[in-house]
């Protein structure tokens, strides 16, 4: 797709909760094909820190640090995702966006084009695609019948710009839009505002071509933290844990009614497997396959049109939740 690199030279514009953990990952990255050459953020102090802890050049300019790079990851708040990577793709530049990609969609159409049309890779920073589980788990995914997603965690006022839609359920949306193998033919959306103007718990449903229905939950208003995956197949059923990276598949299970002299006693058996997963860190593995694909060694794991269809099903649900 693009022109071949013999050392991709990348930054992080960008550097605070989410960007410092790509910086992070990114100096245990370097080698002789891939280096971290810089970093720019508008919080001078904050960018000066990060620069000192990991010994990168703290650029004074977006432009100048777009000159050096081959690559850049743009960890910024959402609203300024289109602006930055327009400009960092017409750089030249390969770029690595966090999630959501924009806030509108029409800004995340502009984007793809002008990333096939520059032969640019635009990837999503979908990381739980990454996950060592999710990636296991697409072996043995084989016509589901109903998938179940339940990402809850605990109240932080730390994040205001978007609701629980985007900030949270996106990712289930991603990963189950790409284990089921058909088109989506309905989905539902409900959710409430708890916090402040957004949602912070909604739940989506959807409905696929082959019949395959999904049921999607999330919460950041809730006093636990959770996320996990099920899947009820017609001869397994799958407990997928995104946290510790754990894959639980039950089959063979079986119920009877045993009557005692004095009680009825109910008992339910199944065979439980306990996968292998080869757990890594995502955001390492996200980073990895990114420069693959750059390098022309790999091609995207998932397609910018499926980024699209995430993106487009994501905002028109939290439409629906603000009509209801
Ligand atoms: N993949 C995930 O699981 C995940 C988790 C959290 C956040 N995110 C995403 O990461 C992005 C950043 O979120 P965050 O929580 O790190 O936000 P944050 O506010 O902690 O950090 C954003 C940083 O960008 C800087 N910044 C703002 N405008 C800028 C500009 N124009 N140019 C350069 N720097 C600028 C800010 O100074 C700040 O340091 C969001 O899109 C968010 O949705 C993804």
């Amino acid at each position: 797709m693009s022109e071949k690199l013999n050392e991709i030279k990348t930054g992080v514009v960008g550097v605070g909760h989410m960007g410092k953990y790509h910086v992070n990952v990114l100096a245990g990255l370097n080698s002789s094909t891939h280096q971290l050459i810089g970093i720019y953020d508008v919080n001078k102090d904050n960018a000066q820190k990060i620069s000192e802890q990991y010994k990168v050049k703290n650029y004074e300019s977006l432009s100048q640090l777009l000159d050096d790079c081959d690559a850049v990851t743009i960890a910024v708040p959402t609203e300024h995702h289109y602006k930055i990577a327009i400009e960092a793709i017409n750089h030249g530049c390969h770029v690595l966006i966090e999630k959501p990609v924009t806030p509108k969609i029409e800004e995340a159409i502009e984007l793809i084009e002008l990333a096939k049309k520059k032969k640019k890779i635009l990837q999503i920073g979908h990381v739980e695609r990454f996950n060592g589980a999710v990636i296991e788990v697409q072996k043995i995914v084989d016509n589901p019948i109903y998938i179940e997603t339940k990402r809850i965690a605990p109240f932080s006022p730390r994040i205001q710009d978007a609701g629980v839609v985007l900030d949270m359920l996106i990712h289930d949306l991603d990963i189950v839009l790409n284990l089921v193998k058909s088109p989506v033919k309905d989905y539902y959306a409900v959710g409430q505002s708890l916090k402040g103007k957004h949602e912070d718990i909604a739940v989506v449903t959807l409905k696929f071509e082959n019949n395959t229905m999904a049921s999607l939950m999330a919460s950041r208003v809730s006093q636990a933290k959770e996320r996990k995956l099920f899947i009820t197949q017609e001869k397994s059923y799958i407990i997928l844990n995104y946290a510790n990276q754990d894959i639980e598949i039950h089959k063979n299970a079986s119920s009877a009614n045993i009557t005692m002299p004095d009680e009825i006693r109910y008992s339910q058996e199944s065979y439980v497997e306990n996968l292998f997963v080869h757990k890594d860190n995502p955001l390492k593995s996200e980073h990895i396959h990114f420069h693959k694909c750059i390098m022309g060694e790999a091609d995207p794991i998932v397609s910018n049109e499926k980024d699209l269809e995430t993106l487009r099903i994501a905002l028109a649900s939290i439409e629906m939740i603000k009509k209801r």
